[in-house]
C-alpha cells in the first residue's frame, strides 16, 4: 500500500485555543463593528485572517535567534541575512525593512512621482496604497481569465502581455517600473509561470521599464512552476527561484510570508542606482542600513527561514494543506477561485450569497457569518478592500468579491481544516436565508478595510 502524505515536521510546542458560544460571538462582532480585524484574537477559535507573520518558527530558527548581533552598525546578523538573500536571488544590494509595505514605502519614495503609471498583476492593497498616496496610478494588467473563478488555469496569476504593452505604449517615459506579484495574492494566491515572468520582464525592458517583483510568496510560486510547468519538474526550488529573479531588476519582500518569520522584510536589487536612492529613505523611515527596523535576532531567523522554506518538502507540506481544504469544499460544492492557490482558498462570495447586492458587500457579510457560525476569522478580499476610485470616489465593484481562508504556515492540522470546511458548509446550506448584507457607517480614505465600520442590515 502506498503511504499517505504527511507533514515534513513534527510539533514541539503548542498554544491552547478556545471555542466560544454563538451568543458571545454576536456581542463581540457587534462591538467590532462587524469588522473582524477589530476582534481580539482570544475571541477567535481558528484564525485565518492572514498567513502574514502568523506562522510557526522552527527549532532551527529559534536557535539562530540566540545568535543575533544587536549592533547598530554592521551587525553580523545583517550580513548573514544579506548573504542568504544574495545567494538565493542573485541580487547583490539588500536594504532591510521591518515588513513588506515598509520596503514599498522606502523604494517607492525614491521611484514614484505624481501622475506616473505603475502597471502590475493585481497590486496588493498596500502596494496600491503606496502608489496612490503618491498621486500615481496603479493599473491592473492581470490576464482577464483570472476573473472567471470557475475556470481552471495552471497559472491564473499571469500578466496579460497585451494589456501590459498597451500601458507601456500609452505612457512613454511615465512608467517608472512594473510590479510583478508572485504569487498573485489578490486574484487568489495564483501563480505566475516562468514563461510569463520571462516574457513580462522582456517586454518591460524593451520599453526601458524595470521590473520589481513583489515576492511575498515567491517560494510558493516556485513550487507551482516545479509541479505544473513543463521543463521544471527536475529542478530544485532554489534553481527555480534563482531563474525567476534573474529576469527582474529588484524585489520587495514581506518576509512574514515565505521567509517564515513573524516580522521582517527587505528590498533586494541588482541596480546600484536604486540601492543608492532608496537607502536614503531607509534611514529616516526604518533605521540604519544594517538593521532597517529589524532586530539582529530577527535577521537571523529570517535567514534560516528562507533557507528552510526553499526545501521542497517544507513548501509542499504547506500547499498540500491548502489543497486538502479545497478538496473538502469540493465535496460540499462550495464555489471558490479555481484551482486552489498557494496560501489560501478564496471563496467566491458573489456566488454564495446571491441575494445580496454588491452595494451590501457579500464577502464581508459571509466573513461575518462564518465567524458567527464557528469563531473562524477569515478575511474579505473584495469590494471593501478594493477601496474607492481615487478620482471618482465611487466604490470599485469591478473586481472579485472573495472571502479568503488564509492558512498560517505550520500552525493548524488537517482536523482544523475539517472544522473550517464544515462551518462553511453550514453557512452555505442556509445561504438562501441570508437576505441582507452590510452598510458602511465609517471608513478611512485609503486602505479602509482594516478599520472600516459596518452596520448589519435587515
Ligand atoms: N505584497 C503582497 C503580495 C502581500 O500579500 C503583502 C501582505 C504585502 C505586499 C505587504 O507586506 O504585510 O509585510 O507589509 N499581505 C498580507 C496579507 C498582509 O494578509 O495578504 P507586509
Amino acid at each position: 500500500m502506498e503511504l499517505p502524505f504527511a507533514e515534513a515536521w513534527k510539533i514541539k510546542m503548542v498554544e491552547p485555543i478556545r471555542k466560544s458560544s454563538r451568543e458571545e460571538r454576536e456581542v463581540w462582532l457587534r462591538e467590532a463593528h462587524n469588522n473582524v480585524f477589530m476582534l481580539k484574537s482570544e475571541q477567535v477559535y481558528i484564525d485565518l485572517l492572514t498567513d502574514s507573520g502568523t506562522g510557526a518558527m522552527s527549532d532551527r530558527q529559534w536557535a539562530a535567534m540566540m545568535q543575533g548581533d544587536e549592533s547598530y552598525g554592521g551587525a553580523r546578523s545583517f550580513f548573514r541575512m544579506k548573504d542568504t538573500i544574495t545567494s538565493l536571488t542573485g541580487f547583490p544590494y539588500v536594504i532591510p525593512t521591518h515588513q513588506g509595505r515598509a520596503a514599498e514605502n522606502v523604494l517607492f519614495s525614491y521611484l514614484v512621482k505624481p501622475g506616473q503609471v505603475i502597471p502590475g498583476n493585481a497590486h496588493f492593497d498596500t502596494t496600491k496604497g503606496h502608489i496612490e498616496s503618491r498621486k500615481a496610478f496603479a493599473v491592473d494588467v492581470t490576464i482577464p481569465e483570472a476573473k472567471d473563478t470557475q475556470l481552471e488555469l495552471p497559472f491564473k496569476g499571469n500578466v496579460s502581455l497585451e494589456l501590459l504593452e498597451k500601458v507601456l505604449k500609452e505612457n512613454p517615459g511615465n512608467v517608472p517600473f512594473m510590479v510583478l506579484t508572485v504569487t498573485n495574492n489578490t486574484v487568489g494566491g495564483q501563480p505566475v509561470s516562468m514563461q510569463n515572468i520571462r516574457e513580462t520582464c522582456a517586454l518591460c525592458h524593451k520599453y526601458g521599464v524595470p521590473v520589481n517583483i513583489d515576492s511575498a510568496r515567491f517560494v510558493e510560486n516556485a513550487y507551482f512552476i516545479k509541479t505544473r510547468e513543463a521543463g521544471y519538474a527536475d529542478k530544485t526550488i532554489r534553481e527555480i527561484v534563482r531563474e525567476m529573479f534573474s529576469y527582474a531588476d529588484c524585489m520587495t519582500m514581506s518576509a512574514k510570508k515565505d521567509a517564515l518569520v513573524n516580522m521582517g522584510g527587505f528590498i533586494a536589487t541588482k541596480r546600484e542606482d536604486w540601492y543608492e536612492g532608496a537607502k536614503l529613505f531607509c534611514i529616516p523611515f526604518e533605521g540604519f542600513l544594517t538593521y532597517g527596523g529589524m532586530n539582529g535576532r530577527d535577521m537571523e531567523a529570517l535567514a534560516v527561514g528562507l533557507e528552510e522554506n526553499c526545501e521542497f518538502e517544507m513548501v509542499e507540506t504547506r500547499i498540500k494543506q491548502v489543497h486538502y481544504l479545497a478538496s473538502k469544499l469540493d465535496e460540499y460544492g462550495i464555489p471558490y477561485q479555481r484551482p486552489a492557490g498557494g496560501h489560501a482558498i478564496f471563496v467566491d462570495a458573489d456566488k454564495v450569497l446571491t441575494n445580496i447586492p454588491k452595494e451590501e458587500f457579500p464577502a464581508q457579510t459571509l466573513t461575518c457569518e462564518l465567524y458567527l457560525e464557528a469563531g473562524i476569522r477569515a478575511c474579505e478580499i473584495g469590494y471593501v478592500l478594493a477601496d474607492r476610485d481615487p478620482v471618482t470616489r465611487e466604490n470599485r465593484f469591478g473586481g472579485l468579491d472573495f472571502v479568503r481562508l488564509c492558512i498560517p504556515r505550520r500552525v493548524y492540522t488537517n482536523n482544523h481544516m475539517d472544522v473550517i470546511a464544515a462551518a462553511l458548509k453550514n453557512v452555505y446550506d442556509r445561504r438562501d436565508s441570508i437576505r441582507r448584507g452590510l452598510e458602511i457607517t465609517w471608513e478611512a480614505e485609503l486602505m479602509r478595510h482594516f478599520t472600516c465600520q459596518f452596520k448589519r442590515l435587515g
